[in-house]
């Protein structure tokens, strides 16, 4: 997708200049602590980001604003191994960095799972998601403004019905970021 071409084109660019890491690094700053307000982050929870690219600002701004222990997934061997060196040198490798899809993980270590914008296929993980992982995880959905939707992976309803929502910048791509909570499914064990 052009979007992910683009994104990743300034992500190289953010790893290899601290100015370009700063810069980027305003556009996420104000979003990710309201969503690390919405879903009520603290030092004790575990956070997963599924597709965390190859500069992972939300998964370290989280990690910087709440203190949780938090854990990256990208289905891009590339991104990752990228993404771990730049870790590294930010000396953050506590933030773990894996390659996996995020519809083919398990969910079962994890408080709190945010999906990037730019997860595709983005209703399966979402769903896989809500059917896999532990009763009560709080889940993060980023959802894009009508204008760029076309711009993301498709998705068969513009609106994702939340618990509750912030919503973003004008300025922003995302529009709102809406938390769902993992309900007990019938049939299924609690956990
Ligand atoms: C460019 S990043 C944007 C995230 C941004 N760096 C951040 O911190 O919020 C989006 C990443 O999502 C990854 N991605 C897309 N679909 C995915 C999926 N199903 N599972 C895991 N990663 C996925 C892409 O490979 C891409 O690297």
């Amino acid at each position: 997708m052009w979007i992910t071409r683009v994104t990743r084109q300034i992500e190289q660019l953010a790893v290899k200049s601290r100015l370009v890491y700063a810069a980027v690094s305003l556009y996420y700053r104000e979003m990710v602590r309201r969503e690390a307000e919405l879903a009520a982050i603290g030092p004790e929870d575990r956070v997963l980001c599924i597709g965390g690219g190859i500069c992972p600002y939300t998964a370290i701004l989280l990690h910087e604003l709440t203190g949780a222990a938090v854990t990256v997934i990208d289905n891009d061997r590339g991104c990752v191994e990228q993404c771990c060196r730049f870790l590294t040198r930010l000396g953050l490798a506590g933030i773990g960095v894996h390659w996996a899809d995020g519809a083919a993980v398990d969910y079962r270590d994890y408080t709190v799972i945010h999906l990037a914008m730019q997860v595709c296929p983005r209703e399966e993980v979402l769903s896989r998601v809500l059917t896999h992982a532990p009763q009560g995880t709080r889940v993060l959905v980023r959802v894009p403004k009508g204008c760029v939707q076309g711009l993301y992976c498709p998705s068969s309803s513009g609106q994702l019905v939340g618990e509750s929502r912030v919503q973003h910048s004008v300025l922003s791509n995302v529009d709102y970021t809406s938390i769902l909570v993992v309900p007990k499914l019938p049939g299924r064990l609690a956990v």
